[in-house]
């Protein structure tokens, strides 16, 4: 199913929606708070939300550090979330493809992620692609996209930002 709303980065006033969309997404407050977290800290690189009447998806993009890579401009996908009365109507993907379009136009090389393989697979994330690499969350679930040569070739350790060493 295709989204029929518009997409666009969120602005201050959207903060309470946002909390709430990962709110009722998540069952807790643990996401929405990393949201407020990343934002406040600057490390939010890109943050999208879907829209109807009202905001109804969010996807949040964040720095990553790479230390034997620093000039790779590497980001994590994390949270994402579509409220629960919306969901399975395609937010997820649309946010998901914009959300990869404006990072390709950025100019960012990779793009690492947490989840289920057998929904992120399909926007080309792959675990094999974030072998090289070394993460607080290594395992079957870590998947990475690169954007650019230079995130294919990227190796070593990842550092996420500050906010996550908090989330539950
Ligand atoms: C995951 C989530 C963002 C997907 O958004 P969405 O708008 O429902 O997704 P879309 O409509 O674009 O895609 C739906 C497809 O994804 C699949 N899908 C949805 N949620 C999934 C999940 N958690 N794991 C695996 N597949 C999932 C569905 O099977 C569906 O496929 P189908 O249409 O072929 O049946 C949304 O379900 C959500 O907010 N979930 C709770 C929070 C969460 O788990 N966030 C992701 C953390 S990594």
């Amino acid at each position: 199913m295709t989204f029929e709303g518009r997409i666009r980065p969120a602005r201050p006033e959207d903060k309470p929606a946002i909390h709430a969309i990962h709110t009722a997404a998540f069952g807790q407050t643990a996401e929405a708070d990393l949201v407020e977290r990343l934002g406040a800290e600057g490390d939010l690189i890109l943050s999208l939300v879907a829209c109807t009447d009202r905001p109804v998806g969010h996807i949040a993009f964040s720095r990553l550090a790479m230390s034997d890579a620093p000039s790779v401009g590497a980001c994590a996908l994390a949270p994402l979330a579509v409220d629960p009365t919306r969901q399975r109507q395609g937010i997820g993907s649309a946010l998901i493809k914009q959300g990869l379009d404006r990072l390709v136009e950025q100019g960012w090389d990779l793009v690492l992620v947490l989840g289920d393989p057998n929904y992120y697979g399909r926007f080309g994330f792959a675990a094999e692609a974030a072998a090289a690499l070394r993460t607080p969350y290594d395992g079957p679930y870590l998947q990475a996209l690169a954007l650019s040569d230079q995130g294919r070739e990227a190796q070593g350790p990842v550092a996420y930002a500050g906010a996550f060493a908090e989330v539950s």
